[in-house]
């Protein structure tokens, strides 16, 4: 997808279809919906279908003008954005990515928008189109034997002319990078277990890492074992297919020593459950059981590209949770890499086992800032739905950090709690923890069960077990994989940068 900057004079573009947004000042007023940006060319081609009440403003609604009266563009498109009073970056984003979405149904591939004027700025507005516009742009179909090509070639941004272009220039760079990593994640988390075992995401990180520049160490079995990774292997060991621990490493030259942020994924390949086998209503969607893995490799691509001046280490457990002769069982007890014993109660909870390791092996690093990603716990969707991911974090700093690092990404997290009396709910009668608490706060136990491997760390957990995949299509998404978390990882890791 190209995308061009150029200086506004919005009734003089020549264009398949020009893109401006809208917003409900409220009912009282007459011809409540005003445009943004504030054009009296626009307003007045719109005015028609503005008095008749055919554009309202509300989010998610698309109306298409075509030979606007006094503009050269062929088409007008006005995507509403919702209340006036909430008009910012988040409704900007969905209204961007409808825009983009129902232009790709009718066959349109190039198309300009009007920026939109946001109390936070052009470079903001530019940011939230390009990423929308990349999230709007994405095609799961990947297997399907007869592709259409829907993709968007184009877009033209119509700044204000006046605002520094170079600013701009770059925030649209930057949000290119974002959005595309954001899609590079989509893509690993669609393809099926069958096409993506733990060997195969390996190779992808790897060519990722090379194509950009990262450091990368992929290690197999032996190196697992030799590294005494027990909580790790055994979610492995019943697996015809071998695991592979990904290391990814940014150290760039101009960046402090400390701190270094380590990036923690969760990359089960494919979750049939192993022993405590799932039911098979619904098991195929285990497939995105690396959802979390992926989100790392996709924010490490952005950093690598972005450059912030901190060091960050991207580390994924990949591996696949399967019955077999040789899989573990439950009852089985287990010694993690930091000495930690696990009894198994339930092979299911296999999301911590690998999560346990990796986030241990971070801290022998010397990673000083631990943030997970994991589909970790259905018991968070329960919690939570498929609007927020779970989020938790044993220090108020770190968490001030991503509460910011989420806000500028636009991604909903919701936080939950990790006293210390929840504790009592993962005690082992023969070893140290048990790997299940039960039913109750499901998503809580799980992270009580990570913490024990961070120890004094400060660390996040993201729980996206509901958000990682779209059930339905959304105006501003496709269904399928969301990739969410890249963004606000990239914004998170930006903000430790000196
Ligand atoms: N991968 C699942 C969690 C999951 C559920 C992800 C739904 C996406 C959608 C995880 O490994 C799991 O099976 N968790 C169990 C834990 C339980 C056995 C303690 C769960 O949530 O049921
Ligand atoms: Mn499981
Ligand atoms: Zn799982």
């Amino acid at each position: 997808m190209d995308i061009r900057l150029v200086a506004a004079n919005l009734a003089g573009i020549e264009t398949e279809c020009l893109v401006v947004m809208s917003a409900d000042h409220g009912e009282k007023q007459q011809n409540s919906p005003k445009l943004s940006p504030n054009d009296p060319a626009l307003e007045k081609a719109a005015s028609e279908l503005i008095a008749a009440g055919e554009i309202t403003g509300k989010a998610s609604e698309t109306v298409l003008l075509h030979r606007p009266a006094g503009l050269k563009a062929s088409r007008l498109l006005v995507a509403g954005a919702g209340k006036a009073k909430s008009f910012a970056s988040a409704e900007v984003r969905k209204a961007a990515g409808t825009a983009i979405r129902s232009l790709r149904a009718k066959g349109i591939k190039s198309c300009v928008f009007a920026l939109p004027e946001l109390a936070n700025g052009a470079e903001e507005a530019i940011r939230c189109i390009v990423e929308s516009a990349f999230v709007a742009d994405f095609d799961p179909d990947t297997y399907r034997s007869e592709r259409k090509d829907l993709s968007m070639k184009e877009i033209t941004l119509a700044a204000p002319a006046g605002a520094d272009q170079g600013s701009l220039q770059k925030a649209l760079d930057q949000a290119r990078i974002i959005g595309e990593s954001q899609n590079f994640t989509r893509e690993l988390v669609n393809e099926p277990g069958n096409r993506l075992t733990p060997t195969i995401l390996a190779n992808r990180a790897q060519a990722m890492c090379k194509s950009v520049g990262l450091g990368c160490e992929i290690m197999g079995p032996d190196k697992i074992k030799e590294l005494k990774m027990g909580a790790f292997w055994s979610v492995s060991q019943g697996s015809a297919e071998e695991p592979r621990l990904i290391v990814m490493r940014y150290e760039p030259s101009d960046a402090a020593s400390g701190p270094v942020i380590g990036l923690i994924g969760k990359g089960v390949t494919f979750d049939s459950g192993g022993i405590s086998i799932k039911p098979a209503d619904g098991m195929e969607k285990m497939k995105y059981d690396m959802a979390g893995g992926a989100a790392m490799i996709g924010a490490m691509r952005a950093i690598a590209l972005l450059k912030p001046k901190v060091k960050v280490i991207g580390i994924v457990g990949a591996t696949e949770n399967m019955p077999g002769s040789k899989a573990q069982k439950p009852g089985d007890v287990q010694i993690a890499m930091s000495g930690k014993s696990i009894e198994i109660i339930n092979t299911d909870a296999e999301g911590r086992l690998v999560l346990a390791d990796a986030l241990h092996y971070a801290r022998t690093l010397g990673c000083t800032h631990l943030i997970d990603a994991a589909t970790l716990t259905g018991a968070c969707v329960v919690a939570l739905g498929m609007v927020n991911a779970g989020v938790f974090a044993n220090d108020e700093d770190i968490y001030g950090h991503f509460a910011q690092a989420q806000q500028r990404a636009g991604e909903k997290f919701w936080r939950l709690p990790l006293d210390s009396e929840y504790q009592d709910m993962i005690r082992s009668g023969i070893a140290d923890i048990v790997n299940s608490g039960g039913r109750w706060g499901g998503a809580i136990t799980a992270a009580m069960f990570l913490k024990e491997f961070v120890e004094d760390t400060p660390w996040i957990h993201l729980d996206i077990a509901g958000v990682a995949w779209m059930e339905e299509n959304k105006g501003w998404i496709t269904k399928g994989p969301s990739g969410i978390a890249v963004r606000s990882l990239v914004e998170f890791v930006k903000s430790y940068a000196s």
